[in-house]
């Protein structure tokens, strides 16, 4: 097959056998399986009520000279837990032992004292920091809901961050820091451990893409986290759930989970129509699942993937398996946009904008067009090259080209999973 110039032809040399994904596909997982059902749980498993899945691969997928770490995980599921492409699976978190230790020795207790959780059910201090309290990255409300503990003796800097007229300044004091921070700079305010189920929030569980199909990894579930860590104010933190799945989920180990339905993203019904997916980073996580789903489940409809990351040497997240689909015939088109590897930044809508005559002959096709990752920048971006390349395509205005898009957002041809 000849690629077109700027289609990424992986060689053997660019194999890097450190990206190597353990090969899950079951054994019973062949191209003709059936389609798994079009949607809908049958899980009884809840945020509330979640299944404790054990952690069967917990694998770095960026290099050592990367300056992201991303992870692969694959998690077990029970009989009958059934997730569909697009949907997102719920990790339960805990804080780590450091940030425990870090508020019971800035309040001085040991941890042994006993409150009463949400439920009303008595637990150990220590365990209500672990689990049930979000003492990782500050939120205002908790800076509001710890002043009030203060009655009318507000310390005068922590005064200087409340109210409606103070909220850029206490957004900008929240930044970076955690509880900790809080207690030690404004410290003898608590008088008694069960005062934080006033002033914390509840630790919430995290959202992840799901990165795999069920009809091809039967009982499992992958994801792809990127691992939040940065140093702020003379202290190394890290991400709540992505840190605990880094530091804290080994195989063999288990983490609570729940699955989430999203029907606002998913593949065609119609199994012949093209597809056309953008995932930079770990925004490509849905779009693994798609292309095992659409490869395991024998659809027919064409597959072109744009996936965008700062340096092919180090960010290429699933090389191999992008490889095994192009070969293998599953994934027709299939651009990179490596950021960093060259002076001037190259991101996915680039790509499209490179490609825009061949993006409007798949629109006109009936391709779906789908985006995931980033929310803040790129997701806005991807839509201007997309309204970009249809106004061209169609030698329009850019009005015209705003209608088309309409018209595909209510065809459902338009969905995006950005966060
Ligand atoms: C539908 C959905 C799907 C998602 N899918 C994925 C996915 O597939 N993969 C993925 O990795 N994530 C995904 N996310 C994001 C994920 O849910 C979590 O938000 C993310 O992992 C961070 O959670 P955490 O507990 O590790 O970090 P938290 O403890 O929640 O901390 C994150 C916060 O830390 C702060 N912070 C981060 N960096 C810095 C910095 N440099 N300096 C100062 N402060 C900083 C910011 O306030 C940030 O919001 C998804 C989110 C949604 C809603
Ligand atoms: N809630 C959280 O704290 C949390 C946790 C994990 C991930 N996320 C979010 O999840 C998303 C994915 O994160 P990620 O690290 O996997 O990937 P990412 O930050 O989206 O980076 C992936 C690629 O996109 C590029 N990029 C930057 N700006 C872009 C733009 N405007 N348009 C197109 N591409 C752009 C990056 O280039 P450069 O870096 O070279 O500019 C990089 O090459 C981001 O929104 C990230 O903030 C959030």
């Amino acid at each position: 097959m000849v690629l077109p110039p700027s289609v990424t032809k992986i060689t053997e040399e660019g194999r890097n056998p450190r990206f190597r994904i353990k090969d899950t596909m079951s054994e019973t997982a062949t191209a003709t399986a059936p389609a798994p059902a079009a949607s809908g749980h049958t899980s009884k498993y809840t945020r509330n009520a979640p299944y404790t899945s054990r952690v069967l691969v917990n694998q770095r997928l960026t290099g050592p000279e990367s300056e992201k770490e991303t992870i692969h995980i694959e998690m077990e599921l029970e009989d009958g837990m059934h997730y569909t492409p697009g949907d997102a699976v719920g990790i339960i978190p805990t804080n780590r032992i450091e940030a425990v230790e870090g508020v019971l020795k800035a309040l001085n207790y040991t941890g042994d004292e006993r409150v009463l959780d949400h439920y009303k059910n008595e637990i150990s201090f220590e365990e209500a920091l672990t689990r049930h309290l979000a003492i990782g990255k500050l939120a205002r409300g908790a800076v509001n809901q710890y002043a009030k503990l203060c009655g009318e003796n507000v310390p005068a800097g922590l005064k200087e961050l409340l109210g409606a007229d103070n909220k850029a300044k206490a957004e900008e004091y929240t930044w970076g820091r955690e509880f900790v921070d809080l207690i030690t700079e404004f410290p003898g305010i608590i008088t008694a451990p069960q005062q934080l189920f006033n002033v914390l929030q509840r630790l919430t569980p995290r959202m992840y893409s799901i990165a795999s199909s069920i009809a091809m990894h039967p009982n499992q579930v992958h994801t792809v986290i990127r691992v939040i860590r940065y140093n702020t104010h003379g202290a190394e933190r890290q991400g709540v759930c992505s840190g605990n799945m880094a530091e804290r989920a080994p195989v063999g180990g288990t983490m609570p989970v729940f699955l989430h339905e999203n029907n606002a993203f998913r593949l065609p019904e119609n199994t012949d129509a093209p597809v056309i997916m953008i995932g930079p980073g770990t925004g490509i996580a849905p779009f693994r699942a798609f292309l095992e789903e659409r490869a395991v489940t024998g659809q027919k409809g064409k597959n072109w993937v744009i996936f965008g990351e700062q340096r092919s040497v180090s960010d290429f997240l699933y090389k191999d398996e992008f490889e095994e689909w192009q070969q293998s015939g599953v994934l027709n088109l299939f651009h990179t946009a490596f950021s960093r590897d060259q002076q001037k930044k190259v991101y996915v809508q680039d790509r499209m904008t490179e490609n825009a005559a061949e993006l409007y002959k798949w629109l006109e096709e009936g391709a779906y067009f789908y985006v995931c990752g980033d929310a803040s920048r790129m997701a806005k971006d991807v839509e201007t090259a997309l309204l970009d390349a249809i106004a061209k395509g169609q030698d329009s205005t850019p009005e015209a080209a705003q209608e088309y898009l309409t018209a595909m957002k209510k065809a459902k041809r338009y969905q995006r999973d950005v966060y």
